[in-house]
């Protein structure tokens, strides 16, 4: 697909915005309106924290992610990322939940790194933030692989 750009931002997650509504008022909806938009994806969340990339044609990509932006149900979201990209790393997922598991590796990330994953607006750029968004691509997209399905 010509246009395929990807999204990642991390942000914290409301209070009160329990499991069940993540994954049945978030997560499911979400998957089902991204399959008609071509978007796909993973959102990643832990006690306090989202992680999402969305990844699809620019424009609806953008446009779903201002919506996002606009969502109380989280706050302090902070655009790791937004670039185009040559291919999917979640195609089989409209948009895949992934539960932290304890120990989490993207919750040390993001504590590692939260000086540059905290500055919003200003997406990663240096060479080795770089480094560090592969490793949590790559790590995430081997989470969907590895564990249940929760959605
Ligand atoms: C953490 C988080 C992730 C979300 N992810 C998506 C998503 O991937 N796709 C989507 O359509 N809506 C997502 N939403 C919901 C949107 O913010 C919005 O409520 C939804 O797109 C409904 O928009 P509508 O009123 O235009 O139908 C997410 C919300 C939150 C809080």
């Amino acid at each position: 697909m010509t246009n395929l750009h990807e999204v990642i931002y991390v942000s914290r997650r409301a209070e009160g915005v329990t499991d069940q509504v993540v994954v049945d008022d978030i997560v499911l909806p979400a998957g089902i309106k991204n399959k008609l938009l071509e978007i796909t994806g993973c959102l990643w969340f832990s006690r306090d924290r989202f992680l999402q990339i969305l990844e699809g044609p620019r424009e609806a990509v953008e446009d779903v992610y201002s919506k996002i932006l606009a969502d109380d149900r989280h706050y302090d979201i902070s655009t790791v990322s937004s670039s185009p990209i040559a291919k999917r790393s979640f195609a089989r997922w409209g948009m895949r939940s992934l539960k932290n598991s304890k120990e989490d590796r993207i919750e040390e990330l993001i504590h590692e790194y939260a000086p540059n994953f905290g500055a919003s607006h200003s997406p990663l750029d240096a060479p080795e933030s770089i480094s560090i968004l592969e490793q949590v691509r790559e790590y995430l997209v081997e989470l969907a692989t590895v564990e249940p399905a929760t959605n």
